[in-house]
This record gives C-alpha cells, sequence and structure tokens, in this order.
C-alpha cells in the first residue's frame, strides 16, 4: 500500500466506501467528516453530480483519443480555460497524470529549454529541505525529505538543496506568514557562487511545504527567490499541486504572494480528484524556444499516453465551473480568520508545540514520544477517525485541509475532536 503502514492497516483496516459532500462512510456505516479533502485533492468536497455527469457523458462520448499526433477539443478547450485563471504570460499547458509527473515533466522541459537555447551546460536543479515533490527519481531527487530518499540510491546527479524556512525557535505559533526568515532565500546566492549560475538548470519549490508538515514560506522570502532567479537567468518552478485550486483563497498561490514563477505544477484540485490528472503551466517564452526547426518534426520528446485524457479533461472542466459558480477559488480568503482562529485555539492542547496556518491548511506539531518519533500523531489520527473525523499526520504533525466547502461548525468539530483525541492521548 502507497505510504501505509502495511501491517498496522491489514490487522485494523480503515475502509472508506462512499463519499457525499464533506463526508466520507466506511464500510461498517460510520460517517467521517473529511479534514484533509482527501490527500489534499478533493476541493469542492466529494461526488459533486455536476462533475460526475460529466464524467459519465463524456466516458459515453469518446473514451480517449490517441495522445500523439492526434488531440481532441476537451483538453484545449480546458487548456484554454485554465491559462485564462493564471497570471499573464503563464499560457501554455502539458498534461501529466499525476503532480509526480507534473514535476518530472517541469525538470525536463527546464532542462531542454536551456539546451534550446544554447545553454545546454544548465543542468543542474536547485530544491529544498523538507520539499516534497513527489516519488519519481527527478521528484525525489529535488526533494528533501529524508524517509523519501535514503532507500533509492543516489538519484539525478547535479541537485544541489536550499535550507528549509521552518525555525521553531524563532517562528513557533506564527499567524499566517512568518515575519521571521526571509534571508534564507540569500542561501540561494551561496549555492549560485558555489557551482557557477551559468550550471544551474531551475530552482524548484512549494510556496507552502505542505506534505512535510506545513511550512509557511516567511515574509519576502519568496520575493528574494524570485529576484535572484532572475539575477542569474535560474528558471523558477512552483510545485502547486497542493497550493493550487484556491487552497489559499487565490486561484494558485502565484496570486497569494505576487510572486509570478516561470514553471508551475499541479494536479489535485485539478479534476476535484476524480480522475487522475496532472499539469505544467509555462511561460510563453519557454514554449517559444522550442518552436524551431523543421515543422513536421517532433518539438518536444515527452508525452505520456494518458496526457489530457478526455474523461480527465471532462472532469477538469465540469470542476473548473463548478469551482467558479460557487466562489471556491478565494472561499479560504473569506474563511481565513475562522479557520486560524480555531486552529490556533489549540495551542494549550495537550502535547502541542507549534501551530501554523496559511488559506485553510492548517499544522498542529507534537511533541514525539520519547524515544518513539511520528507515534504520538499516528495515535491522534487513529482516536480522530474513530471519533468520525478523518486529519492526516507526517512526522509528529498533524496536518489540516478540509474541502473548501467546509462549514464553519464543521471547522469547530474538526478542532474539537483533536482537541479531545489528545487530551486522552499519553
Ligand atoms: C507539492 C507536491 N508535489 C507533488 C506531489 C506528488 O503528487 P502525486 O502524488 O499526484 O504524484 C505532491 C503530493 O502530495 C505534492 O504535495
Amino acid at each position: 500500500m502507497p505510504f501505509t503502514a502495511n501491517r498496522q492497516f491489514k490487522q485494523a483496516p480503515r475502509m472508506l466506501v462512499s463519499a457525499s459532500g464533506m463526508y466520507y462512510r466506511t464500510d461498517d456505516g460510520r460517517r467521517v467528516l473529511d479534514g484533509t479533502a482527501g490527500l489534499w485533492c478533493v476541493n469542492a468536497g466529494h461526488c459533486r453530480p455536476e462533475i460526475v455527469k460529466a464524467i459519465q457523458a463524456q466516458a459515453a462520448e469518446m473514451d480517449y483519443a490517441p495522445a500523439f499526433q492526434m488531440g481532441h477539443p476537451g483538453a484545449f478547450d480546458f487548456a484554454s480555460q485554465l491559462t485564462a485563471l493564471l497570471p499573464a504570460g503563464l499560457d501554455h499547458v502539458f498534461f501529466t497524470n499525476s503532480g509526480s509527473e507534473s514535476v518530472d515533466t517541469a525538470l525536463k522541459v527546464a532542462l531542454a529549454y536551456h539546451r534550446a537555447r544554447g545553454e545546454g551546460q544548465r543542468t543542474r536543479f536547485i530544491g529544498r529541505e523538507r520539499g516534497y515533490h513527489g516519488v519519481g527519481f527527478g521528484g525525489i531527487s529535488v526533494g528533501g525529505i529524508v524517509t523519501n530518499r535514503k532507500a533509492f540510491g543516489a538519484m539525478l546527479p547535479g541537485v544541489d538543496h536550499l535550507p528549509h524556512t521552518h525555525d521553531r525557535s524563532r517562528q513557533a505559533f506564527s499567524i499566517g506568514q512568518p515575519e521571521w526568515g526571509a534571508h534564507l532565500a540569500d542561501e540561494l546566492e551561496r549555492i549560485v557562487a558555489l557551482h557557477d549560475a551559468s550550471t544551474i538548470a531551475a530552482v524548484i519549490v512549494e510556496p507552502v511545504a505542505c506534505s512535510t508538515g506545513v511550512l509557511v514560506p516567511p515574509k519576502g522570502y519568496l520575493e528574494r527567490l524570485r529576484a535572484i532567479c532572475d539575477k542569474h537567468g535560474l528558471l523558477l518552478i512552483f510545485d502547486e499541486v497542493i497550493t493550487g485550486f484556491g487552497r489559499l483563497g487565490t486561484p494558485f498561490a502565484t496570486d497569494y504572494f505576487g510572486v509570478v514563477p516561470d514553471i508551475i505544477t499541479a494536479a489535485k484540485g485539478l479534476t476535484n480528484a476524480t480522475v487522475p490528472m496532472g499539469a505544467v503551466f509555462f511561460q510563453k517564452k519557454i514554449y517559444d524556444a522550442f518552436m524551431t526547426g523543421a515543422e513536421h518534426m517532433i518539438e518536444l520528446f515527452h508525452g505520456y499516453t494518458y496526457s489530457g485524457h478526455p474523461l480527465a479533461a471532462a472532469a477538469g472542466l465540469a470542476t473548473l465551473k463548478l469551482y467558479k459558480d460557487e466562489g471556491l477559488l478565494t472561499r479560504a480568503a473569506d474563511l481565513n480568520a475562522y479557520w486560524a482562529a480555531a486552529v490556533h485555539s489549540l495551542k494549550d492542547a495537550r502535547h502541542v508545540v507549534d501551530i501554523r496556518n496559511l488559506g485553510l491548511i492548517g499544522a498542529i506539531e507534537l511533541d514525539p514520544l520519547p524515544g518513539q518519533p511520528t507515534k504520538r500523531a499516528f495515535s491522534t489520527f487513529l482516536k480522530c477517525f474513530e471519533k468520525g473525523v478523518l486529519i492526516r499526520t507526517t512526522g509528529d504533525i498533524i496536518a489540516l485541509s478540509p474541502p473548501l466547502i467546509v462549514e464553519t461548525a464543521q471547522i469547530d468539530q474538526i478542532v474539537e475532536t483533536i482537541r479531545e483525541a489528545l487530551t486522552g492521548l499519553d
């Protein structure tokens, strides 16, 4: 099973059999409130009829069209609507099937872009400690989560890492973006000086590092990264697999922070998680760099059998319409003050050592059980599930990201359930 304690699970399986709106139902008939939007992906809530119908209709109309040398209107329509949502300039899309594939696509295109411009020596990538960019070899190489790397060999050569941005001694219980830490972006100057800018293709970061336990960027940090990348001709890639599609109260994190990267990776909320799909957004200059040579020749030797799959495109179009009709891409902004107060109200709960929040994301960090890292958080997860609330944990951190349709009473229920669970735990 993926990222699962297999033996523990098989002794007492946690099986979900149906879902609707904010709730799952288990095989023993219990209703479970979804505090995590599945895996940060069901932004509009579960089994929304508008999306279900669109998938059904597309399956009956045309199940599949070859992705190579052929096209279908759904993929182009979806691409146009997506780029209309993005900052000017990010006007080309490449479809994938997951966040991991989006990251590998972004990295490959970054290399090929420099080569197409006659700078093929730019082969290095700079990631960040505690970054999560999926599980492909590219993603784990630029990622910075030790457990996701240590068992899998030497990975991509020529990768360096920025330090992560979290320091509890200076940032604990920050509401929103921490004041301290913008200077950590200057580490990029040091890394550039070490390798020389002419060898570096791109810098990749999550605007908010979510899977590693919600590390909110310090005020001014992303702006500095952008400026340093500009100074040295490095592409800046924002991995928005989680922050895309309204999680911060804006369509994308690029809008929230006012920092525009050269490439954005997305997945998760793209189809409300109904059909697997990812997307990578590129600045026009990147697309244009490939459009040379004989016109009958393929310009980019990259793609997936299921790139722009008709069912995924149909699901994506219906999802985007729903997001717009219900104002979900900005709803997290309306809820933010309530959410922040609710999550931070756990400051005095048992075992809590830090709380972080941004948009509709929250993290509650626990003091680990001595000698048994992750156990206390995992026990909290099990207790909350017993009590009818799905939360997610990573290390000793509880990470929350409810669907963007969440109501305030449900926010209260999530927070109170965590408090009760913690109270009863060693
Ligand atoms: C920032 C980020 N990038 C990439 C991924 C990988 O996405 P997937 O699991 O769809 O491959 C994730 C998944 O959580 C993610 O959070």
